[in-house]
This record gives structure tokens, C-alpha cells and sequence, in this order.
């Protein structure tokens, strides 16, 4: 192929990058848009290895190498649970900045790149920073996978006068900077190349490990950014156009993701960067002796039925429970029922619900739930005292009140949908467990409330049996 052909081709990957992102911004369109980038990486993989860079003898390890890079992608694809695919994101971020990494150190000893005076430096400055984010995505995504698959627990680790650690790193980074910078050849350069790679290899670990439960949100987006960013530097070392554009888009839509988790969390992204929000994690149960505890009233599925029935408007709250029970399906067999006899059907989505961005309305929309009746916290958060059901379906931080009543909580300021202005608030899920944040709630010992034990697509599976009966 030509260096024009592959020129024209590398356009054509990029408008059709941009137009993936323009149609994943939307939920009907985003089927769309995930096929213009399908279509989009498939030019951009194939211009690559038959373009003008790649010579005939190699072209069998490229395959070679597709062959099982793509097979582990397929497997993996096909393996995962919907509830495990934050975790599969955050490991494919750690690849793209082991990518970058690895990127950096071959450029730096691939002798056949003869450049000389400013050539040379930026040259070397562009694998100084690659390596720099590269490493801190990688080791930063393998903290967050361990996080988000509970292999490592939420609590946040605080090191003590950890901001000062972070200052060292970053004076160190700098100063081994100026000596790799400095340094006449490969030998003496790779010395300050390979300590500051263990720093930022070091940072990024330390850095998520601060981060407390309820905060991993911002962190899932903000890596997501940092792999693009690592991607486009891996561009920049490798003058390829291409990677940068799109290492572009994925880090600055990746940055403004972070900023509305920030928002959503009321948060300030720096001070989640800098750590120590949020307390444990994963499923502990409610810390013994916390505030709240008091009686709460169970609830029947027959109940259940027999209180929706008699609603004229419903908001059904999704959560990680939801995704857990795999209810989706039934959540929309209740839904079509209730609008039939002419009920009022909503959905109220939490920004940061399940674990990851956009997560119940993924499930929502495989279901097949209209697009028309799901709604964003704030669109319907003035309508719950209008409201005679709120059901909360394995959802728990996102509607817990003690976001706006309890200053000392971890998840104090963070906005949530607040079920509890209803006429009567029903939250199904299996136990008295916290979610993610590990913080108790006391929405469960709330007059109004009712709570029904059980999976949730069992119970919920009983309350549609109970509604057609
Ligand atoms: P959580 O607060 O984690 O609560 C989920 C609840 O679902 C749990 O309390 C659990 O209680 C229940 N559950 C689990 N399996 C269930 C099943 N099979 N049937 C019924 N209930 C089940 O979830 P949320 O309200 O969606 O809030 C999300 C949390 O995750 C926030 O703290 C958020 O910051 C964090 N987070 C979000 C993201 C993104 S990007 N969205 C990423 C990382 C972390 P039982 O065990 O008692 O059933």
C-alpha cells in the first residue's frame, strides 16, 4: 500500500472515530456508533500493517501476533459476565499503558532512529512522558482491577504524609528527567529511564490505592483518560498520526467523562486524585453500632404487587444488585404490565449506579426498556414526593440519605435520588449489607420504607407472577 493510500485511509479510521463517539453519546444511537468504530479500527489495522512502515518479512509476526492478541480478546469477550466487564475495562486500559511502555523503551534502543540536536531531544522527551503515563495507566489499572473485582478491598490506603510522597515522585520524575535528557548514549540514559519507570510505576499503585470505595467512579473514568493520553504519546514516539488522533480523543473525552463523575459525585477531581475519600468496600455489612440502626419492615413480593397495583406513578431505581440478579428482563416484564393498566412508569439513573459508567442503561436498553422513560437523577429528583412507589432494585449508596444528612459520612455531598420523599419506598436486595461504599444506610429504617429480602430476579419474578394473578 502506499504512503498516500495509507494517508487517505488513516483519514477515513479518523472521521469514522469521530463519528463513533458522536453516536455513543446517545443510547439509540450508540449500536451505530459502536460499528462506525469497528469498521473504523479495522482500516486503521489494516492500513497499518500492509501501509508503507511495515516490511514484507514482518507482516508474519504481526499476524502471528493478531492471531493471538485477537483470540484472547474473543475468549475473553465471550467469558465475561456483564457484572465483570468494569473489571475487563480497567485490565484493557493497564494493556494500553504496558503498550506505551514498552513502546518508549523499544524507540529509545532502536538504533536504526538516527536524529541528532532539537530532533533528538524531543524525540527522547516524547518516550520520557509515553513511558511516564504509560506506567502509571498500567499499574494505576491494575490497582482498579483488583479493586473493582474485590480481590483488593475498597478501603482507601492512607500512607502517612503520602502528599509528600506523591511530591517526591513527582521531583524525582523530574530530576532523572533532566539527567536522561542529559545522558550521551543508550547505557547511561537507560539508568534514569528505568528509575523514574518504577516511580510512576510505583505512583500509579499508590495513587488508586488512596482512593476510597465510593470514589472509584472518577478513577475508572480518569485512567480511561489516562490510556488515551498514553495511547497518543505511544503515537508521538512512533510518528504515527493516527494513534495520536485517536489517543486524543479516547484522553480528552476520557477527562471530560471524570469531570461529570466529579460532578455527579460532588467532588473535587483533585482532591480524589490526591486520595482518602470513601471507606471500605466491596460487600462488608454495615459497620456494627453505625448511626442508623433501628427496625426495619420486611415486605412480601404479594405485598409488593398489591402496592403497585394500586400506584398511579412508579420510579423504579436501578443499581449493581440489578445487574448481580441479571433483572433486567423482568424489571421490563413488570414495567410493560404496570403501563397496561396505566400506570405511571419511570426509571431514575444514578450517574455512578453499578460499576461503571452508563452501566444500568446498558441493561436497560438490552431489555428493551423505551428509551423515553428513563430518566437522569436530576431530570425526576424533584418528583418523588409526587410519587407513590419508589422501587429500589439492588441499588444502596445511590439512594442512601446520608449523603445529604450525615456531614461525617464518606459519601457526605454526593447527590442521591431521593426514594425516601415517596409515598412509600421499597428496597429489594439480599441482606443488610452496605454497597460498595461500605457505609450503612439509613434509608432501610425509614416509616415508609419496606424492604424485600431475596435476588433480585427471584423476588421480582414473584411480584409479575403476583401482578398477572
Ligand atoms: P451498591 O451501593 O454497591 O449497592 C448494591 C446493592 O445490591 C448491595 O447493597 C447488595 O446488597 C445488592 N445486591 C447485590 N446482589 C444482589 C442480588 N443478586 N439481588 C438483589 N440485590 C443485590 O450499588 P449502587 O447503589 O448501584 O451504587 C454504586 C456504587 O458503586 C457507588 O458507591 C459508586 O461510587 C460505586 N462505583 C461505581 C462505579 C461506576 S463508574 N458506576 C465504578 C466503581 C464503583 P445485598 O448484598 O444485601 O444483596
Amino acid at each position: 500500500m502506499s504512503a498516500n493510500l495509507a494517508s487517505v485511509a488513516y483519514i477515513a479510521a479518523t472521521i469514522l472515530f469521530i463519528l463513533s463517539l458522536g453516536g455513543l453519546s446517545n443510547p439509540e444511537t450508540s449500536r451505530r456508533g459502536n460499528f462506525y468504530g469497528i469498521v473504523g479500527m479495522t482500516i486503521a489495522v489494516l492500513a497499518t500493517v500492509f501501509g508503507p512502515r511495515v516490511t514484507l518479512a514482518g507482516i508474519p509476526y504481526i499476524v502471528g501476533a493478531l492471531l493471538v492478541g485477537g483470540s484472547i480478546g474473543l475468549y475473553a469477550a465471550k467469558k465475561v459476565q456483564m457484572t465483570q466487564m468494569p473489571e475487563l475495562v480497567a485490565l484493557m486500559h493497564s494493556l494500553v499503558g504496558l503498550a506505551a511502555c514498552l513502546v518508549g523503551f523499544a524507540s529509545y534502543v532502536d538504533t536504526s532512529i538516527v536524529l541528532v540536536g532539537a530532533e533528538k531531544t524531543i524525540h527522547e522527551v516524547e518516550i520520557y512522558i509515553g513511558i511516564l503515563i504509560g506506567a502509571v495507566t498500567f499499574s494505576g489499572s491494575v490497582i482498579a482491577f483488583g479493586k473493582l473485582s474485590g480481590k483488593i478491598g475498597g478501603k482507601p490506603l492512607l500512607l502517612p504524609a503520602r502528599h509528600w510522597l506523591n511530591l517526591a515522585g513527582l521531583l524525582g520524575v523530574i530530576w532523572f528527567g533532566a539527567q536522561f535528557l542529559n545522558a550521551h548514549d543508550i547505557n547511561s540514559g537507560m539508568l534514569p529511564l528505568a528509575v523514574m519507570t518504577v516511580i510512576a510505576l510505583l505512583f500509579g499503585v499508590h495513587m488508586v490505592m488512596a482512593i476510597g470505595g465510593a470514589d472509584m467512579p472518577v478513577v475508572v473514568s480518569m485512567l480511561n483518560s489516562y490510556s488515551g493520553w498514553a495511547a497518543a504519546a505511544t503515537g508521538f514516539m512512533l510518528s504515527n498520526d493516527l494513534l495520536i488522533v485517536v489517543g486524543a480523543l479516547v484522553g480528552s473525552s476520557g477527562a471530560i467523562l471524570s469531570y461529570i463523575m466529579c460532578r455527579a459525585m460532588n467532588r473535587n477531581f483533585i482532591s480524589v486524585i490526591a486520595g482518602g475519600f470513601g471507606t471500605g468496600g466491596g460487600t462488608t455489612p454495615a459497620a456494627a453500632g453505625a448511626e442508623p440502626a433501628g427496625e426495619v419492615t420486611a415486605i412480601s413480593a404479594v405485598e409488593t404487587a398489591e402496592l403497585l397495583r394500586d400506584a398511579k406513578n412508579v420510579i423504579i431505581v436501578p443499581g449493581y444488585g440489578m445487574a448481580v440478579a441479571q433483572a433486567q428482563h423482568t424489571v421490563y416484564e413488570i414495567t410493560k404490565h404496570l403501563r397496561e393498566k396505566g400506570v405511571n412508569v419511570r426509571f431514575g439513573i444514578h450517574p455512578v449506579a453499578g460499576r461503571m459508567p452508563g452501566h444500568m442503561n446498558v441493561l436497560l436498553a438490552e431489555a428493551k426498556v423505551p428509551y423515553d422513560i428513563v430518566f437522569e437523577m436530576d431530570e425526576l429528583n424533584d418528583d418523588f414526593p409526587n410519587t407513590d412507589v419508589s422501587m429500589v432494585i439492588g441499588a444502596n449508596d445511590i439512594v442512601n440519605p446520608a449523603a445529604e444528612d450525615d456531614p461525617t459520612s464518606p459519601i457526605a455531598g454526593m447527590p442521591v435520588l431521593q426514594v425516601w420523599k415517596s409515598k412509600t419506598s421499597i428496597v429489594m436486595k439480599r441482606s443488610m449489607a452496605s454497597g460498595y461504599a461500605g457505609v450503612d444506610n439509613p434509608l432501610f429504617y425509614k416509616e415508609n420504607n419496606r424492604m424485600l429480602f431475596g435476588d433480585a430476579k427471584k423476588m421480582l419474578d414473584e411480584v409479575l407472577v403476583a401482578l398477572k394473578s
